[in-house]
């Protein structure tokens, strides 16, 4: 039997569902002397996005709600600041994709769709990875 497996690269990000950015970065990011290096608001999913991280590491993103009754408000309502999602790097998305539908994976972007700076991400569905949303990112340019 042959394991279909999703080629996936480093952890890219592990992310952080929070009410207020500023705030969240002083208080995750403050008592290791990291500060917000990059926020941009993603409107396609009605988030803002922050960025707390260290030379060639994994960093920590901070997502926060551009509006109430949105999935990540209703997200905070339920589970509070908590872990969002995690985020591993892919060489090709739509390969990795492709994978993971052949593997019989519930995917929440059935296509790659616009990230922060420029990068191409999709999401499965947490049913399919233990409940845990998972992210797959290609980086771009
Ligand atoms: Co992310």
């Amino acid at each position: 039997m042959t394991l279909d497996l999703i080629p996936v690269g480093p952890l890219d990000h592990v992310a952080i569902a929070v009410h207020d950015l500023e705030a969240a970065a002083e208080r995750l990011g403050g008592p290791f002397g990291i500060g917000l290096s990059h926020r941009e608001e993603i409107a396609t999913a009605d988030v803002e996005v922050g960025f707390l991280e260290l030379p060639g590491q994994t960093s920590i993103e901070l997502v926060c709600p551009l509006a109430d009754g949105t999935p990540l408000a209703r997200f905070l309502d339920r589970r509070g600041e908590a872990l969002h999602h995690i985020c591993f790097r892919v060489d090709d998305l739509v390969a990795a994709l492709a994978v993971a539908k052949r593997a019989g994976l519930d995917l929440i972007d059935e296509t790659p769709r616009p990230g922060a700076r420029g990068a191409l991400i999709a999401f499965l569905h947490p049913r399919s990875v233990g409940g845990l949303l998972v992210e797959l990112k290609q980086k771009g340019e």
